[in-house]
């Protein structure tokens, strides 16, 4: 009753003083511009046909009925805020509007439905906003054919909004359109989603659900979109059409976003912004790329988005590109291309993050020689080591300590060299374009694996080697007193030590200490917190702690042996050699470690590149040179293997010779 009677007052009013300027109830006027306020209202109010803006904040409206400010002929500004009871938009809610540049509806959160006209002929529409509702399709905008220079769209914050479907854009305006679709729950955006758009920039921040943006979803665009913004999303796949025209790309904080599109889909790209410093590396071969096809990519690039136009990817049945020009002027398709493409180049592309010293732009093994040499030192690791195990594995001969330690030996050393393996295989597969596999690798499984490995064998070794030296101390220091005599289960013991030490040091870097994914090689070069400077620090004193151990005792074993009282006895000198080897070559392999920790913990002492030397040739030179040093080359190997090939029936003469 009370609306009604308010209602019969205000067309009282209209009809009493239709020139006179009256201000509806709840609403402030202002008529030097004749912009009308109005605050909780439960019914639309009749406003002074003269007025131009109308703002309602916090009114509880049920729908916004047909024509609502149809009346009102120089209406251009229309919002509407806080409305907690609005559901629906009828049809012709804004129909109709010859002025009206803006229209706004934010935080309507019960706003569910939208009729497909009811936003119709608006020509001079600039702005439309709905933010913050509860629309869970998205809103039919065919209708509105704007004439405008320039249209801005913000659809924003409507959690519930999943879809962009097909021609969502199509009819909104003949000219430039910006699309705003930050913080929606969108999940997909369908094919041909911008059909018939001229796309100046579209933002799609925020979007965290959104997973798949269509290959054609940028398909029958006119033009643009010249920004594209995708960041904090989580698509792991760009259409790789459709972006030829993009200047601007954004994608920070896009972690699934592990690969982008081949490098021939950014054709005019200016700036990236991006989340992984890998990505850069490939922008910056565009720019060459870009340059070395200038006159062949200039002539048709204009018809990118035309039906002249198909790229391969998607129409790999039909051949090569296939370019239709057209005959009548021919000129037109090469002076703008020619033009626009000479200034895009001109420029550089800048990318962020850059490249830094942890990951470089090149292929997990820059250096030819580096990628043959790999191959050869892990195969020679694996295959040694295979052989030293499965001989002393089938050996008839009663288990010995020594037999113990170097099974063990070699099995670490068949770690390293299945980890070099598998960074060799990444590096041939990766051949020239690692930085496009380089975040896949680096965060992936794989990686995980080889750097699990590449810990625990090369500490495994050092470990082990550190026993058996100690072992063999331990005999001649004690070569008097059998009661100290070391068993077999003092051996197993000291073993299951090393591997649970080993096992927990090649594990920690899963589980946030330290990290393998900071370098394509695999080893734990993240040293960001203290917990990982701590574990790098830990490493490196291990590995010197056990090559002062391994000297030491060598040292020590030399004065024991060694007979002051006949000079230089060949035996000695024999000795004192083979000694030099085992500590040189253990010295070479901790040395890289030492140089990956302290270029890690400190500035680089070295940079990747050259550290990558290192790790080939020097860090598996123990995993090569052990099998020789302690079982192949040792008369009781050879007795074994003999004693092995005889019993598959291969060497029995040799055998019964022996
Ligand atoms: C609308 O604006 C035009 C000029 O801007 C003015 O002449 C006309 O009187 C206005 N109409 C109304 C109903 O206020
Ligand atoms: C794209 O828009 C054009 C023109 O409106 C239309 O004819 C065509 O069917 C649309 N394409 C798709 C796939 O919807």
């Amino acid at each position: 009753m009370l609306y009604l009677a308010r209602i019969i007052v205000f067309v009282t009013m209209v009809n009493a003083a239709l020139h006179l300027e009256y201000c509806p109830l709840h609403c402030e006027c202002d008529w030097t511009i004749w912009r009308v306020s109005c605050f909780e209202l439960e019914l639309l109010p009749v406003f002074h046909p003269c007025t131009t803006e109308v703002w309602l904040e916090g009114t509880r409206l049920s729908s916004i009925p047909p024509e609502a400010f149809s009346k009102l002929v120089n209406i251009s500004h229309i919002y509407i805020s806080e409305d907690t009871t609005l559901r629906g938009l009828d049809r012709h809610s804004f129909y109709n509007h010859p002025r009206t540049s803006h229209i706004e509806l934010r935080s309507l959160k019960k706003l569910a439905y939208i009729h497909p006209e009811a936003f119709k002929d608006l020509p001079h529409l600039q702005y439309l906003g709905i933010l913050n509702t509860g629309l869970s399709s998205f809103p039919v905008l065919k209708y509105i054919l704007s004439v405008q220079a320039e249209f801005l769209l913000e659809i924003v914050d409507n959690t519930l909004l999943e879809v962009i479907p097909a021609n969502a854009f199509n009819g909104l305006s003949e000219n430039d359109l910006t699309i705003v679709l930050n913080g929606n729950g969108l999940k997909r955006i369908q094919p041909f989603a911008f059909n018939e758009s001229r796309l100046e920039e579209v933002y799609l921040n925020r979007n965290v659900d959104l997973e798949i943006v269509d290959t054609l979803a940028f398909s029958g665009v006119i033009h643009g979109p010249t920004l594209l913004d995708l960041s904090e999303t989580r698509v792991s796949t760009l259409p790789s059409m459709g972006l030829g025209a993009v200047e601007k790309f954004q994608a920070k904080n896009t972690w699934g976003l592990k690969k982008l599109p081949p490098l021939a889909a950014f054709l005019h790209l200016q700036r990236a912004e991006l989340t992984f410093p890998s990505h850069c590396c490939g922008l910056t071969k565009l720019k060459r790329w870009r340059g070395s096809h200038q006159t062949f990519a200039n002539p048709y690039h204009h018809y990118l988005n035309t039906d002249h136009f198909r790229l391969p990817e998607l129409w790999p049945n039909e051949g090569p590109f296939y370019v239709d020009l057209p005959t009548e002027q021919p000129e037109e398709g090469f002076d703008y291309a020619l033009c626009n493409d000479l200034h895009a180049h001109e420029k550089v592309v800048t990318c962020v993050p850059e490249p830094d010293a942890f990951n470089p732009c090149e292929d997990v093994m820059s250096q030819g020689f580096l990628r043959v040499s790999v191959w050869a030192v892990s195969l020679l690791a694996i295959l040694a080591n295979l052989l030293v195990m499965l001989v002393l594995l089938t050996s008839h001969r009663r288990l010995s300590i020594t037999r113990f330690l170097i099974c063990h030996l070699a099995f670490a050393d068949f770690c390293m060299g299945v980890y070099l393996l598998l960074i060799a295989s990444v590096d041939l597969y990766t051949r020239s374009q690692y930085y496009q596999h380089a975040i896949a690798w680096q965060t992936g499984a794989g990686c995980k694996l080889a750097g699990t490995l590449s810990i625990f064998s090369c500490e495994l070794s050092v470990y082990t080697l550190t026993t058996i030296t100690l072992q063999r101390w331990h005999t001649i220091y004690f070569a008097m007193s059998p009661e100290r005599k070391l068993r077999l289960r003092h051996a197993m013991a000291a073993m299951l030590c090393g591997w649970l030490l080993c096992l927990m040091l090649a594990l920690l870097p899963l589980v946030g200490v330290s990290s393998y994914q900071r370098v394509s090689i695999c080893l734990p070069m993240d040293v960001e917190t203290a917990a990982a400077q701590v574990y790098v620090v830990l490493v490196l004193t291990f590995n010197i702690l056990a090559f002062g151990v391994v000297c030491a005792c060598y040292l020590h074993i030399y004065c024991m042996v060694h007979n002051p009282r006949h000079q230089s006895s060949r035996h000695d000198a024999s000795m004192a050699q083979r000694m030099a080897v085992l500590i040189f070559s253990n010295f070479l392999c901790v040395a890289p470690i030492s140089f990956y920790g302290l270029s890690a913990l400190h500035r680089p002492l070295i940079t990747i590149s050259d550290s990558k030397v290192l790790l080939v040739l020097f860090f598996p030179l123990n995993s090569c040179t052990q099998p020789f040093l302690y079982a192949l080359l040792t008369r009781a190997f050879q007795w074994d293997a003999l004693a092995m090939l005889s019993r598959i029936g291969l060497g029995r003469q040799q055998a019964q010779l022996c």
